[in-house]
């Protein structure tokens, strides 16, 4: 037919698709869990984290160590029952390796931390690229809901923020955090604070308020008025059943704001959060006629 056979770097044994390799490592297993080996992972640096039906469990070690050299890890850690609480705590169970702390790089943003002790939300990659697009220049910007910095760091490295008050209630984000500002080199932008944004002090100097939050994120709205100049631009996260945002997200800044103190820039879904409930963010700016009155609940 006129074809030429080639071999070479194409068939090493390096290149061969990680499933492949996996499968064949643990080939012994019965053909019912072979059958249920993830096929996706994600990772954070050297850690991988996979998700693990029941059955497998009980070859943790051995899926682990598969996975980690067909991957090139560190060490993998199974997510058992994603995160939850206050503080967003993933529920991981190390199979093999050494940890969960790792640094993952993203849009040259470098965020040091513990997949066994801090979420990180990849789903909300697209959010944290248009975070650092923002034109920011000379901003006092607020970042309610910190965590290891993932908002704070690509406002602070990329979009012009004079300054960025990040605050974290749960101490191991926080140190991770403040690691990671070391880590980025923005010391010089970034003030960390440790304890509840509710205890956020001073009053109308932010032109930015992050809230990356979602459920109960109207429950700190009250705060986020107080900390708001006129003019400000609140970037409200939520979760609403799709195609009733719009209306929800009306009704939740006039009960704080009153019918005219802010105007709805844009919504965009960041992504799905449940069988027909999507996460979203509300670009909502606060109108230089809003009154600052005291919140009937802050
Ligand atoms: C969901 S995570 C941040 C998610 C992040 N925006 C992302 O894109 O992945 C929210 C963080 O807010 C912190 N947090 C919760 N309540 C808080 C409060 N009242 N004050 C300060 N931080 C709080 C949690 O500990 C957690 O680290």
């Amino acid at each position: 037919m006129g074809l030429e056979i080639l071999s070479g770097d194409a068939y090493s044994e390096a290149s061969r698709p990680p499933m492949e390799r996996i499968r064949e490592a643990l080939s012994d297993l019965p053909a019912y869990d072979l059958a249920r080996l993830p096929e996706k992972w994600e990772r954070a640096g050297s850690a991988v984290t996979i998700k693990l039906g029941p059955s497998l469990f009980q070859y943790g070690e051995r899926i682990g160590k598969a996975y980690a050299e067909a991957l090139g890890a560190g060490s993998v850690l199974a997510d058992v029952s994603g995160v939850s609480g206050e503080f967003r705590l993933p529920d991981m169970r190390l199979l093999y390796g050494e940890g969960g702390e790792s640094v993952k790089t993203e849009n040259g943003i470098r965020y040091s931390y513990d997949v066994t002790k801090v979420m990180f939300a990849s789903g909300n990659l697209e959010e944290r690229r248009r975070m650092e697009r923002l034109d920011c220049a000379g901003e006092t910007v607020v970042d309610m809901f910190c965590g290891i910095g993932y908002f704070t760091l690509p406002i602070a490295r990329f979009a012009g923020a004079r300054c960025v008050l990040a605050c974290e209630k749960n101490p191991d984000s926080y140190r991770f955090l403040l690691e990671n500002i070391k880590l980025n080199g923005v010391e010089g932008t970034v003030i960390p604070m440790l304890g509840d944004n509710r205890a956020i002090p001073g009053a109308h100097f932010a032109d930015r308020i992050l809230m990356g939050y979602v459920q109960t994120t109207s429950e700190f709205l009250p705060k986020a008025r107080e900390l708001a100049k006129p003019g400000c631009i609140i970037h409200y996260h939520d979760t609403f059943p799709v195609g009733v945002q719009d209306e929800r997200v009306r009704r939740i800044f006039s009960e704080v704001f009153g019918e005219d103190g802010y105007e709805v820039l844009g919504i965009r879904e960041v992504k799905s959060f449940a069988p027909s409930v999507s996460h979203y963010v509300a670009d909502v700016r606060v109108r230089r006629s809003a009154r600052f009155r005291p919140s009937r609940r802050s």
